[in-house]
């Protein structure tokens, strides 16, 4: 536990109650209300734990305020210019940079298991051709702990680090797996000669009858991507998987929960939201239509790519994501393509228009990494899957944080019950 640095002081009706109050490096100061119910028998309510800190953690601090992400207290700024995927992975999971050696051994680690078990390519052929990847991913990720048995022991560190290993390198095989399988072409194995996103882009694009060279600016994008991903704090996804990590779950059922949470248009589904969205709206002339819709309180309709719930300032991710659009489409030779003109007129409109700045609505990272996906040839039902597997290794670092700590206990949030109060069960006839 954090060292207590204060008391804080509630009172319901007559009595007072004092309540440790802690100071995290970084951060505003944290109410300990844990013991709030044996000594007062009041719950607290917080729909959205918007208030709520509900684990401790040391991997990553986000500034919403400041617009500032930082790994393991790295600035991403710094990390997606100067690192690559896998050394963020490293030091996510590790808590520091590695050395060279280490280096070497983790991406030889890594490399090694990328290939998935030879069974589980009948198990994909079991899917039906048009599935979005994103359900194929939640149903073959949680089939992982039916084929890997022997890294399904949670109380054995060993395991747990295979575990992590094994997810890693396989997520972007079988998200690619998932891809081809839905567009009817053959499975392409791992290239270890290659590194981990230019791997990935070559299982997405070579087919067996010709030769495929990865671009590197592509690859260098791809890269970004997943760095950019890598972690986000305690947000909807990762909050799933350390739930369903609380009970016990094996390591491949949590990270299935974590992906088929992350699926929804409100968090990774946004990716995939916001260019169909763009492409719904089709024309410049169409975006003022649009915009009254977002403004509209009667009307559910929402500017995908836009808005986050702790950024409150500009999504830092954003920001290098914009920079790498403009490489990959400067690249591809895409100036003017209808979306990319609408995504740019929507850009500028929102960020004068009162209704967004007086909300602190800006484009997050999912307005341009889906205009980048996009210009890859990635269909947008890809997006989310490559969320997915950048996200992979934060969940696990969670995961292994909140298994090694021992204030952990089974997630069992409580309830402001509304409901009807006692009643008699009448039969049938006398409804
Ligand atoms: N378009 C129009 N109005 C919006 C939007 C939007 N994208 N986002 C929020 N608002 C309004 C909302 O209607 C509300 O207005 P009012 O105060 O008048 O009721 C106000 O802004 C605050 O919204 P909120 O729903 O209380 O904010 P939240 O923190 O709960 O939601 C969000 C955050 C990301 C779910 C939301 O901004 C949203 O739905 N954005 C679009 C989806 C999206 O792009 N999601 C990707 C997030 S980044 C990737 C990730 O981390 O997963």
């Amino acid at each position: 536990m954090a060292e207590k640095t204060g008391t804080a002081q509630l009172t319901i009706g007559e009595k007072t109650f004092d309540l440790p109050m802690y100071s995290p490096t970084l951060g505003p100061d944290v109410v300990d209300i844990a013991k709030l119910y044996g000594q007062a028998d009041v719950f607290t309510y917080d729909p959205g734990f918007t208030s709520t800190a509900a684990c401790r953690s040391a991997i990553t601090y986000i500034d919403g305020d400041k617009g500032e992400l930082l790994y393991r207290g790295y600035p991403i700024e710094q990390l997606a210019k100067d690192s690559h995927f896998l050394e963020v992975c490293y030091l996510l999971l590790f808590g520091e940079l590695p050395d060279k050696a280490q280096m070497v051994d983790f991406e030889e680690r890594v490399t090694r298991h990328t290939m998935v078990h030879e069974q589980m390519n009948n198990f994909f052929r079991g899917f039906r051709r048009d599935s979005h990847p994103m359900a194929t991913m939640v149903g073959v990720v949680g089939a992982m702990s039916a084929f890997y048995h022997d890294s399904l022991d949670i109380n054995d560190p060993w395991q747990r680090e295979v575990a992590a290993i094994r997810m890693i390198a396989k997520l972007p095989t079988i998200a690619a797996m998932a891809y081809k399988y839905s567009i009817g072409q053959p499975f392409v194995f791992p290239k270890n000669s290659l590194d981990y996103s230019s791997n990935f882009l070559h299982m997405c694009f070579a087919v067996p009858a010709e030769e495929y060279v990865v671009d590197p600016i592509l690859s260098k994008a791809m890269d970004r991507i997943m760095m950019l991903h890598a972690d986000h704090e305690q947000n909807a996804s990762t909050s799933t998987v350390r739930l369903a990590g609380s009970s016990g779950a094996n390591p491949f059922a949590c990270i299935a929960a974590g992906i088929a949470c992350l699926w929804g248009p409100a968090h990774g589904g946004a990716n995939q939201a916001c260019l169909e969205m763009l492409r719904e709206i089709g024309t410049v002339d169409r975006i003022p239509e649009f915009i009254a819709r977002a403004k509209d309180k009667d009307d559910p309709f929402r500017l995908m790519g836009f808005g986050h719930r702790v950024y409150k300032n500009f999504d830092p991710r954003a920001t290098v994501m914009k920079e790498s659009a403009d490489e990959v489409l400067e690249l591809m030779g895409i100036h003017n393509n209808p979306t990319l003109q609408v995504a740019k007129e929507l850009e500028r409109i929102a960020l004068e228009d009162d209704y967004f700045i007086s909300k602190k609505l800006y484009p997050n990272v999912d307005f341009y990494s889906g205009i980048i996906l996009d210009a890859m040839g990635f269909p947008t039902a890809m997006f989310t899957p490559i969320f997915a597997l950048s996200r992979t290794v934060g969940w696990i670092a969670q995961w292994k944080e909140m298994i090694g700590d021992d204030e952990q206990k089974i997630g069992r949030p409580r309830q402001l019950y509304v409901g009807e109060t006692y009643r008699d069960y009448k039969p049938v006839d006398e409804r």
